[in-house]
């Protein structure tokens, strides 16, 4: 729970994920591009928030919609020019803003040089650059390893006869981190952004970046249950998390410390423990290892609170928290846990400990939008059984009730939703009481008050149906926050019954302004902050 006395901006920043394609249209291709994002950076300002995180512009065939580059210097021509970047970070900066880019070095695409260089023959100079290895008996593949989407990792090559090995799309090569030479070139490619003035990086599955030296068969998940993916019969004992990644990330971060003040955020799905290795020994890895327990947790009090609770305490000294409500690969927080959670759901990312990561969209409560088969982009959910789809999360975003609500004059590459004509930015921005003025209310607070961004975290021991904490020690206010994530009412019963606030912010605003007690009846829904009176 101690902190140690830090002032970084990444810690007392809002980060905005803007998924690229989805921000904003202005060539009328239906795609977003970073022109788009342009006109739409004084929305961000007016919403308060600090940072953007930008998903990949890379030249890229798309294949994984950008996750699968195949020139880590340049921009896709879907998204703009190089120009247009340079100026959108002028322009973010002018703002005093940040801008943070996606970086993808576990893999390229299938046609960067890189690859077609070594797949050309198996003495390029560039072979050793991917993973190829010989077949196993009979042509087998070299070991057990499941692709994320499905089926082996391995995909043979006529050519050379060998197999070369992809976590992901067999057009999405893992590029072999243990070689020097392609750690050297992944290293230039981040400096060549640095140089460029980018704030940090988004670091793409970073638990992947290296793996078993012997590549040994993963063993048998005994856990596995039909219906999971299929990749997760095995558990991924050798092919991912292995100790070596640490190295990976630590070179990675003596680069960003080269330049003053960059952040590098880390793409990881592994348990609290493992989470907490990323920050590296000495606090010299990751300043933010992605902590993704509140978009996969069933939305109920003892469990969110155990594993806050579990986060915080297994937090290394000086080490920084982070949170994330929504994310391009996880379905929308209001289609998880429900529209009339969503104030609360704001409530608690951005009262908890730690830096805020938003999810486009998720502040005007936009939802999953069902895509019909035959419209669908995403390659994980035109490849895996049981429609795995994240188009539904990428979804244009809705600015107003105009044609595309706003967001091309062309026809976008993924559909909206019929309801955008009353779930958009304008409707919200002059409604009060929307969800967007919330969070925008919410945001203006938490930086305003610096115990809301960097006190301490503290449970309040409650019945247990209610999640409670406060937020104590930096500045000279100290807050409770009081959050029901049921539809029904519930009494505030505090162990220490001498705890009670006066109600700054409510998702019903009728209750600012009063006291929050023992006793206090939350509504169905309700999510309370308020100073505490001591
Ligand atoms: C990360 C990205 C996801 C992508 C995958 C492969 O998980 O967030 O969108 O498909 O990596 O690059």
């Amino acid at each position: 729970m101690a902190q140690a006395a830090q002032d970084l901006w990444w810690q007392s920043a809002v980060i905005y994920e803007v998924y690229a394609r989805s921000f904003q249209d202005t060539n009328r291709d239906g795609i977003g591009d970073i022109r788009g994002l342009i006109q739409r950076l004084d929305y961000l300002q007016w919403l308060g928030v600090n940072a953007v995180w930008l998903t990949p512009v890379y030249p890229s065939p798309m294949k994984d919609l950008g996750y699968d580059i195949s020139d880590y210097t340049g921009i896709d021509a879907v998204f703009g020019k190089m120009d247009d970047f340079d100026e959108l970070l002028r322009e973010v900066h002018s703002r005093d803003m940040k801008l943070i880019v996606d970086f993808i070095p576990n893999h390229s695409s299938n046609l960067h040089p890189w690859f077609k260089e070594s797949r050309s023959s198996r003495d390029n100079p560039k072979r050793d650059w991917y993973i190829w290895k010989e077949a196993g008996p009979n042509g087998a593949e070299p070991n057990n390893w499941l692709s994320v989407l499905g089926g082996p990792a391995w995909e043979w090559d006529e050519q050379t006869k060998q197999y070369y090995y992809h976590s992901f799309l067999k057009e999405q090569p893992e590029l072999n981190l243990r070689n020097p030479e392609v750690m050297e070139a992944i290293l230039e490619a981040m400096r060549f952004w640095l140089d460029k003035g980018v704030d940090g990086f988004r670091v793409d599955v970073m638990w992947y970046l290296i793996k078993d030296e012997k590549f040994r068969d993963n063993p048998i998940n005994p856990d596995y249950k039909s219906g999971m993916p299929s990749s997760e019969q095995l558990i991924q004992a050798y092919s991912s998390n292995q100790p070596e990644v640490h190295d990976i990330v630590r070179q990675f971060r003596k680069l960003l410390d080269e330049y003053s003040e960059k952040v590098m955020i880390g793409e990881l799905y592994l348990s609290v423990n493992k989470i907490m290795d990323y920050y590296g020994a000495d606090n010299r890895g990751a300043h933010l290892p992605g902590n993704h327990q509140l978009l996969l947790l069933p939305w109920e009090v003892k469990k969110v609170a155990a594993a806050i609770d579990k986060y915080e305490a297994a937090l290394p000294d000086g080490a920084w928290p982070n949170w994330v409500i929504g994310n391009h690969d996880q379905p929308r927080v209001i289609s998880r846990i429900g529209r009339a959670q969503a104030k609360v759901a704001a409530m608690l990312l951005l009262t908890l400990r730690g830096t805020p990561i938003m999810y486009y969209g998720d502040e005007i409560g936009m939802e999953n939008v069902e895509i019909p088969r035959e419209e669908q982009k995403d390659p994980q959910g035109l490849l895996m059984e049981n429609n795995k789809s994240r188009d539904p999360q990428r979804t244009p975003m809705q600015w107003d009730a105009s044609r595309n609500a706003g967001f091309s004059t062309g026809k976008p590459w993924l559909r909206l939703p019929e309801s955008y004509d009353q779930q958009n930015v304008e409707a919200q921005k002059k409604d009060p009481d929307s969800l967007l003025s919330f969070y925008r209310r919410l945001i203006a607070l938490r930086q305003q008050e610096p115990t809301l961004m960097k006190g301490d975290y503290y449970p309040v021991v409650t019945d247990g149906k209610l999640l409670a904490y406060t937020r104590r020690g930096a500045g000279n206010k100290a807050f409770l926050i009081v959050l029901n994530l049921t539809d029904a009412a519930v009494d505030f019963k505090p162990k220490d019954p001498g705890i009670k606030g006066k109600v700054v912010l409510s998702t019903s605003m009728e209750r600012e302004g009063q006291e929050l007690k023992e006793g206090s009846s939350l509504e169905a829904n309700e999510g309370i902050l308020a100073q505490i009176i001591e």
